[in-house]
């Protein structure tokens, strides 16, 4: 038995989709426990591209249950779509394959219009009404799973908030109101279709661990993104640590055993805020075109830059990363010189650690250390020894420099394009 998380390190979109479906052959359940719409994995299986916003991407695959915790926040129209185009793509969606806790909050029509209005550009959020929901949450005017499928108690706890919700539209924001009825009955509608598969998802998973069974736990977004440790305000709106997973799942820390951090071989961003490694100029654009580096959600172009230790230290100790996955390596493939930022550089000093004032970043100079690039193109190479030298270095550089080792490299979008260097399921646990 294993329980495994799965997290990004830096500012999401680090190739988790991938390494996820890999890991899931040999899971029994997978699940989400934060963040919603707002992620986006891309999974080619045999040649088929299948784009996820909500549902784990374990449903691609035969007799796996996945879960979408109790931290994770609910869109009901785009899971309901996604449920909608797997099966017509043949998948197996049913309360067998999908479960959805029922204390999983709900993002609301409100939500998305607030998240639209109010985001002028500065965080850039995905506008999906993620933050919003969460806030909702957290002031405790939220709607649950659990509401929408009573409709008597949805009644009353809408009820509740409405007026305030489409005061603060129409009168903070000036935006066009929206009608109570209608959303009432759509939900209402939403909610019975979703009932089949909801559940205390917590019990589901406190029964496979005794069980003995294989849970991975699927991070979205990437450490830096983190509502509490991440380059705040410039960050989403929930815990993207692997700390998350144990309060998204409803699961204490002594039953996780790994956590695998899935690092960028350079490094992304998307929206607003820090980057300091950002490269604004013919390598950036080249990384963003060889990479495809464009937004899985909103298909905004991403930010690109070298890759920052700095950063990724900070993700390694916050999630106790055990073993690192290097994503898109091939994409680095022609670069002369590859340069890796160790430390930043102020006017006064040289900070190793992530500051937490987000108005010294503008100031900061990455201290890079410089290495040589390689030729080949290594997306068709299966084994660890066939790869170039330099591309040998360059990973056991970023190896004894985060002190983790990497388990898995990925060289290519597609399933097979991968060297697996140790299974994360055969490592391991630290109890043992
Ligand atoms: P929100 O999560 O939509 O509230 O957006 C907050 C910030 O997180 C914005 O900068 C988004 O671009 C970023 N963000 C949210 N989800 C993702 C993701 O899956 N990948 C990369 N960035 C994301």
């Amino acid at each position: 038995m294993s329980c495994l998380i799965v997290v990004g390190t830096q500012w999401g979109d680090e190739g988790k989709g991938k390494i996820v479906d890999l890991l899931t052959e040999r899971a029994d359940i997978v699940a989400r426990f934060q963040g919603g719409n707002n992620a986006g994995h891309t999974l080619v299986v045999n040649e088929e591209k299948t784009i996820l916003h909500l549902v784990p991407s374990g449903i691609l695959h035969k007799d796996k249950l996945c879960v979408i915790g109790s931290g994770v926040v609910i869109d009901p129209e785009i899971l309901l779509e996604e449920i909608e185009v797997l099966r017509e793509k043949g998948y197996s969606v049913s309360p067998d394959t999908l479960a959805i806790s029922e204390r999983a909050h709900i993002i609301m029509p409100y939500h998305k219009i607030i998240d639209h209005a109010r985001d002028t550009g500065r965080i850039g959020t995905t506008g999906r009404g993620i933050g919003p929901a969460y806030e909702d949450k957290v002031r405790r005017t939220g709607i649950r799973v659990i509401d929408i499928i009573n409709k008597d108690l949805f009644k009353k706890r809408l009820d509740i908030i409405f007026e305030e919700k489409q005061s603060y539209i129409t009168q903070i924001l000036k935006v066009k109101g929206i009608d109570k009825d209608s959303i009432y009955e759509r939900y209402v509608q939403m909610g019975s279709e979703l009932r089949p598969f909801v559940a205390d998802t917590s019990i589901a998973i406190d029964k496979a661990i005794k069980e003995n069974k294989n849970i991975l736990f699927e991070g979205a977004q990437g450490a830096h993104l983190d509502i509490d440790y991440g380059t705040y305000p410039f960050v989403t709106s929930s815990n993207t640590i692997s700390g998350g997973a144990c309060v998204g799942i409803g699961i204490g820390p002594t039953r996780i055993d790994n956590v695998i951090g899935i690092c960028k071989a350079y490094t992304t961003r998307v929206g607003g805020g820090p980057l300091p490694t950002e490269l604004n100029d013919e390598i950036g654009e080249r990384l963003r075109a060889f990479g495809g580096e464009y937004g899985a959600t909103t298909g905004r172009p991403r930010r690109c830059g070298w890759l920052d230790l700095v950063a990724l230290r900070h993700s390694i100790r916050l999630s106790s990363i055990a073993y690192i996955a290097i994503t898109k390596l091939d994409v680095l493939s022609g670069l002369k010189t590859l340069k890796i930022a160790t430390a930043y550089r102020s006017e006064v000093n040289v900070i190793r650690d992530m500051p937490a004032e987000i108005e010294i970043y503008p100031n900061l100079q990455p201290v890079y250390d410089e290495l040589p690039g390689w030729d080949e193109s290594i997306s068709s190479i299966r084994s660890y020894d066939d790869l170039p030298n330099n591309c040998k270095t360059y990973i056991s550089y970023m190896e004894e420099q985060l002190g983790v080792n990497a388990a898995i490299i990925s060289v290519g979008p597609k399933r097979d394009q991968t060297i697996i260097i140790k299974n994360p399921f055969d490592i391991p646990d630290r109890a043992s």
